[in-house]
């Protein structure tokens, strides 16, 4: 039975709950410290909102929207923040957080989330869509650093540096997605420490971790890239790059996010329970460096 929500806050370690797992959570209300959801799963769903708003009693939620696309070159589509902005104002989330990302044009989704180029032109484009989104929502929005695959000739500044600016641009928080940097770091080819090392640690709320899966490379003959499937248990190699980050920006709550071959809700729970020992192993530190 997880512990009533005192705080509205999130700590520990928190699964993604995905709509298969919901009446099971409903059901057994399983040892979790938090839940994050994506609202394009509920928006349209009524009778799940329900279940949801029963869940958010005992568990503090977080909010992670795959639909308020802030890298649209076009602009995003405003019905979408505005029915999110009555979700969250209905949940009253943790944390309401979304992508580094483009994922509209035209009025089309396009159902991926897609790369940037890292220039101050596009800084500009999203520094201004993300202050209406936060300005709509009424709160701070976590930005999550994305997967990548490609890059783009004409970016002038690495991706850290696009970040540190915009949150000195917007006042917004961060969302580090760790598996993320590793993936990122192994298929651009940059060291993904020195990758935490430049983001700005006061900035980060929250941090992910998920599954990828190796595929062939078709750009570089015999090489592997690494796609971010989240369709998979934690890397073993990512443990020691989380155990970093939790060095680097404190023991902040952490998500185990696996949305696609979903798992047992155990497995997922198990994934959530090493997170924690973890996390729970930085708090000691921190303790006993402080005496
Ligand atoms: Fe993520």
């Amino acid at each position: 039975m997880a512990t009533s929500v005192r705080d509205n806050q999130l700590h520990g370690a928190g699964i993604g709950l995905r709509l298969p797992h919901l009446a099971e959570l409903v059901a057994t209300r399983p040892n979790v410290d938090w839940l994050e959801i994506h609202p394009e799963n509920f928006l349209a769903n009524p009778h799940a909102t329900e279940l949801l708003l029963d869940l958010a009693r005992d568990y503090p939620v977080s909010v992670h929207t795959v639909g308020v696309s802030i890298g649209s070159a076009d602009g995003f589509e405003r019905a979408h923040l505005d029915r999110l902005a009555s979700f969250v104002d209905r949940l009253q989330p943790a944390m309401v957080s979304g992508h580094l990302a483009w994922s509209t044009f035209g009025g089309h989704y396009l159902n991926d989330l897609l790369p940037l180029p890292y220039t101050d032109e596009t800084l500009g484009l999203v520094a201004d869509q993300l202050a209406r989104v936060q300005d709509r929502l009424g709160r701070a929005y976590l930005v999550e650093n994305p997967s990548t695959y490609v890059g783009f000739a004409g970016s002038t500044m690495t991706e850290t540096d696009f970040l540190n600016e915009l949150v000195a641009r917007t006042d917004c928080r961060l969302l580090c997605d760790v598996s993320n940097v590793f993936v990122s770091g192994h298929n651009m080819g940059f060291d993904p420490y020195a990758y935490l090392a430049a983001l700005p640690s006061d900035a980060i709320d929250e941090l992910h971790l998920g599954g990828f899966t190796p595929e062939e490379d078709d750009a570089r003959p015999g090489g592997t890239l690494f796609v971010d499937t989240h369709a998979a248990p934690v890397a073993r190699e990512v443990w020691p790059l989380y155990r970093a980050a939790l060095r680097r920006f404190g023991s902040l709550p952490t998500l185990i996010e696996w949305d696609n071959d979903l798992p047992p809700l155990s497995t997922l729970l198990d994934e959530a329970a090493h997170a924690a020992r973890e996390l729970a192993a930085v708090e000691t530190k921190v303790v006993r460096a402080a005496r």
